[in-house]
């Protein structure tokens, strides 16, 4: 088989793996990709599906016209007759730009609206209160939007401040469906009424992703500052359902709410979310008040596995979030996760600030560029930020970790903590530490 063949094959088999299928082709010479093929079906990428191919066959097959009218009950046999290369996600198989095929990646922007909100969490990244005097006008969202759909983003995330506090909002929705992006929100939810939900869904909204930090609406109207702020939240939800607009739930991890993260994934299950995200905290903003109520290394590790392990006894996905190491006790545990990369900061995914300025993402404060004075495609593409990050050339514990293709580690507390270098270890790490209980297995 020709190198060219070689990596058709493995981008074919890392595709398969990024949808959540077990290949084992390879090995076997047959493998059933109905899991994968349901998958893309089911979140409707266009882009994949149409260029999903049979892996190992080096020239490539168009999937069935059957198996794509009926995606639930499709199986592929796949044949391999040739050896896959080893393992095509460590590094020195992923070939030069690996990371910016777009028929492979799912790019995800998300853009803070607004610093303005309604609600005084202890813990805010964006230390959200008032809108700034320089936030980007709808003209300039705009030419931003262009800029995203030129550079081949797939999901762009509203998000803030509170996204539902600038009114413009429907109208920018509707403008970034417009140009082929599904837009989705980062919201607390206390302001989607029924009338909202249907208008942000007319719009085009695809998903909201609403925060929800506790079981026990004092405490979560203590942690969000506003008294009420719990029973508003929950109202939005049902706003959401009763409007057929999808929804997620967001939780931030504290000391105080750690045990009820399992129950608040129950809870999403409950009032049909479907997927419960779990935020570890980063110490910026406000976050750096709360720090010491954050879980340590060791909290954070048996975390990670109890909510993994509960991830397969739910039907909503779960996903821990800026805790990159899911993906390696994913693996530890044997775990199945769609989610193969732990940190996407600058590989697959970016922010850009409510003033224009880009960064690999929201914890970082690194300035990739300003959308008001280059493009937004062209700060993606040429950025030099981007470009150091995508070498993914790490160094310390993470440089010499088996796991790093998978995890990556914290950008943002890699640089936080090594004054400012992108490509540092991440020590919030509890396999790098060495510790017992990041060894084990099972
Ligand atoms: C900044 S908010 C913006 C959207 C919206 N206002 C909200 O609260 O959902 C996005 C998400 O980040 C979480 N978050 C805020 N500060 C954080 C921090 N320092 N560390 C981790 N997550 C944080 C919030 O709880 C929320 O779920
Ligand atoms: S976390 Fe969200 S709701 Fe809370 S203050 Fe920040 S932007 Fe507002
Ligand atoms: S050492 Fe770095 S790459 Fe390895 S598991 Fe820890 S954070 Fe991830």
């Amino acid at each position: 088989m020709g190198a060219r063949d070689m990596e058709r094959q493995a981008l074919n088999v890392y595709r398969m793996r990024l949808l959540g299928a077990q290949v084992h082709g390879a090995e076997t010479g047959t493998a059933v990709l109905k899991d994968a093929v349901s998958e893309t079906f089911r979140e409707g990428t266009r882009r994949i599906a149409d260029t999903h191919y049979i892996i190992g066959s080096c020239t490539p097959v168009r999937i069935p016209p059957r198996a794509r009218c009926r995606p639930h009950s499709a199986q592929l046999h796949v044949f391999c007759n040739q050896t896959v290369d080893g393992d095509v996600t460590s590094s020195h198989n992923v070939p030069p730009g690996f990371y910016d095929r777009r028929d492979v990646f799912v790019k995800i922007v998300s853009w803070m609206t607004t610093n303005r909100c309604n609600l005084k969490c202890e813990h805010c990244y964006q230390d959200a209160s008032c809108a700034t005097a320089g936030e980007l006008s709808t003209d300039e969202a705009r030419t931003m939007i262009d800029g995203i759909a030129r550079a081949g983003f797939d999901i762009m995330i509203f998000s803030g401040g509170e996204p539902l506090m600038r009114p413009d909002i429907f109208d920018l929705v509707a403008y970034a469906a417009g140009k082929g992006l599904r837009p989705v929100f980062g919201s607390n939810g206390t302001l989607i009424d029924l009338p909202t939900a249907k208008r942000l869904k007319e719009a085009g909204a695809c998903a909201m992703g609403i925060s929800l930090d506790s079981t026990n609406p004092e405490e979560h109207d203590r942690f969000r500052g506003v008294e009420g702020a719990y029973d508003q939240t929950i109202a939005g939800i049902e706003a959401c359902k009763q409007a057929g607009l999808p929804f997620q739930l967001h939780t931030t991890v504290m000391e105080w709410n750690r045990d009820q993260i399992c129950d608040l994934t129950d809870f999403a299950a409950q009032v049909g979310a479907k997927a419960h995200y779990i935020f570890f905290l980063v110490p910026v903003g406000r976050g750096l008040n709360v720090e010491p109520e954050g879980l340590s290394v060791l909290e954070n590790e048996e975390l990670l596995r109890e909510v993994m392990r509960k991830s397969k006894d739910v039907p909503v996905v779960v996903k821990p979030t800026c805790a990159p190491q899911f993906t390696r006790v994913a693996e530890q545990i044997g775990v199945p996760t769609r989610f193969t990369r732990g940190c996407l900061a600058g590989l697959t995914y970016c922010v850009v600030g409510s003033e224009g300025i880009v960064r690999p993402c929201a914890y970082m404060t690194e300035s990739a560029g300003d959308v008001r004075q280059q493009a937004f495609d062209d700060i993606w593409e040429n950025s030099p930020i981007f470009k150091l990050l995508r070498t993914r050339d790490y160094s310390g514990t993470c440089g010499s970790c088996d796991y790093q293709e998978k995890c990556g580690g914290c950008r943002a507390r890699a640089a936080y903590y090594h004054n400012g270098d992108l490509l540092a270890q991440d020590d919030y790490c509890a396999y790098a530490q060495k510790l017992p209980q990041a060894q084990v297995c099972c």
